[in-house]
């Protein structure tokens, strides 16, 4: 059934930047869609196309003092014949909605949901970039909006969509990362909100960030944090290391964020008969088959990253080169099919591809 959707169109149409300009998450579209929740007023209404905007908050705001938020990230492709088309977006609405359960937030019609994005990217289907390697990045975020200073959900809300022409996350392309693994500082625990897409996950991690940026590396991967030693995620993105011709990536175990990539990757390679494991690994483990030479590729998957080549792991001063620093023969391939099928370029036999 459709839902009633209002659409007030700007006045001012913005200028778009050059594609080799955009970077990551630096220019918004004209419009944005809105919605609010009331438990008063019965749940979710109102829901609305805008032109892109300031919201005004309250001070006493929840999200602004207890951080009861949580977001997604997806992507829309424009396909050589001019069509548009989203990747699996059913998935991050699902992945929303638990999100939005661990948080105590109020569930968010799914089909209200990709109905509001398809509207929003029609109204902007102009700002979708064609050039390889860039796309409009979809960010629904909902956040707690009711001026109360008790500590309690939030009986009011904001659910909006801003979109985001961008091109590459890191500044080094697709080209390999370096990565420093983090001994110091913990993202997430199991139990916490680690495997929950939600703001102060990202908080939790920035000090590491900036102290690994401030030494050269592009970004940190974390350890569990009770015993530091095994493998959990980068925080950007998930993990994946080809030991001796298995893919291996580490088990959700409460802790990480359950990837749509990831998954994407891992039956991709299913599909390929490439063996792949989901399973504890040590950091220990990497460094032994690293000396051993059973230590083929390393990547990292995400919505914003993609396919993102590692070519180098730093932990206690320890340098490890993966594969010559370079990219993977199989980091290439999952990034060429991968990236095909999201721009509707190779044949999808999944039906992850959703057209407009
Ligand atoms: C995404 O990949 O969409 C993310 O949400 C990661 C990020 C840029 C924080």
């Amino acid at each position: 059934m459709a839902h009633l959707i209002t659409v007030e169109l700007t006045k001012e149409k913005k200028s778009k930047p050059a594609a080799d300009k955009l970077g990551f998450g630096k220019y918004y579209t004209d419009h944005m869609f809105i919605m609010n929740y009331e438990e008063a007023k019965g749940g979710w209404h109102s829901p609305r196309v805008v032109p892109y905007q300031p919201i005004s908050l309250d001070p006493a705001a929840k999200i602004l003092h207890y951080g009861q938020s949580v977001f997604e990230g997806m992507k829309a492709y424009r396909t050589l014949d001019g069509q548009i088309q989203l990747f699996r977006p059913q998935k991050n609405w699902e992945r929303l909605n638990k999100s939005h359960a661990r948080l105590c937030m109020p569930p968010v019609d799914e089909d209200l949901a990709m109905e509001a994005l398809e509207r929003l990217i029609l109204v902007d289907q102009d700002w979708i970039p064609e050039e390889q390697g860039t796309s409009l990045y979809v960010r629904p975020f909902v956040f707690a909006t009711e001026p109360l200073l008790g500590v309690a959900s939030s009986k009011e809300y904001l659910f909006i969509i801003i979109l985001s022409p961008v091109g590459a996350y890191y500044a080094e392309g697709i080209n390999p990362v370096t990565i420093h693994v983090e001994s110091e500082f913990v993202r997430a625990v199991a139990g916490g909100v680690g495997n929950a897409k939600t703001a102060g996950n990202y908080a939790a991690a920035m000090k590491a960030q900036e102290l690994a940026a401030g030494k050269g590396f592009t970004q940190v991967l974390w350890l569990d944090g009770v015993h530091r030693k095994y493998i959990e995620e980068v925080g950007s993105m998930n993990v994946f290391f080809m030991i001796d011709g298995k893919v291996v990536t580490p088990a959700l175990n409460g802790s990480i964020l359950e990837g749509i990539t990831r998954d994407s990757v891992m039956q991709l390679l299913r599909h390929w008969n490439v063996p792949v494991e989901e399973r504890t690994i040590s950091i220990d483990e990497l460094y032994e088959a690293n000396r051993n030479g059973t230590l083929q590729e390393a990547f990292g998957t995400g919505t914003a990253a993609v396919i993102s080549p590692i070519g180098e792991l730093n932990w206690n001063n320890e340098k490890l080169v993966i594969g010559g620093g370079r990219t993977g023969q199989l980091t290439s391939r999952i990034y060429d099919t991968l990236t095909g099928i999201q721009n509707g370029n190779v044949e999808d036999p999944f039906g992850w591809a959703v057209k407009l």
